[in-house]
């Protein structure tokens, strides 16, 4: 039974709103029911979203010693924090990053992540899906 987190960053409540052309029309928390529902076996599938930096790291620090997983889109910040890499070396909690775009087919600044490199693995481009893919990678571990 495992316990596993979805920790979406900055812009991520406007999923659905938000430039539909590139992210879509679903508003995140529609989908996590979904994602509830197909995961059902999961013991703990929580859901967490902040628009500010600082909240992020505090919610990794807390579920970061005791979860199995955290499926994390960062948004901007993935582009930015040096903060959040750092989080995320000093959690036990591996870390899937996660975007709902290619950034690799978007604007260059977005090519870059400075979290990658202290994460598990990463999943882009397969619209919200992306967080299914990323979820299953723990389930399946
Ligand atoms: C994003 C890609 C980021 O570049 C962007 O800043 C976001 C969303 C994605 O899910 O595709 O806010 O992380």
């Amino acid at each position: 039974m495992k316990k596993i987190l979805i920790l979406n960053g900055p812009n991520l409540n406007l999923l659905g709103r938000r430039e539909p052309g590139i992210y879509g029309a679903r508003g995140f928390e529609d989908y996590f029911e979904e994602l509830k529902q197909r995961f059902a076996d999961v013991a703990e599938l929580s859901y967490f979203q902040s628009n500010h930096e600082g909240d992020l790291l505090d919610k990794l620090h807390e579920v970061g010693f005791s979860y199995d997983g955290v499926v994390l889109n960062a948004g901007a910040y993935t582009h930015t924090s040096i903060a959040l890499q750092d989080a995320i070396r000093g959690i036990q909690t591996p870390v899937v990053e996660v975007h709902i775009s290619n950034v690799h087919e978007r604007e260059e600044f977005r090519h870059r992540s400075l979290i990658s490199c202290a994460c598990r693995g990463v999943i882009c481009g397969f619209g919200l899906d992306s967080y299914r893919l990323a979820i299953e990678s723990f389930v399946n571990a």
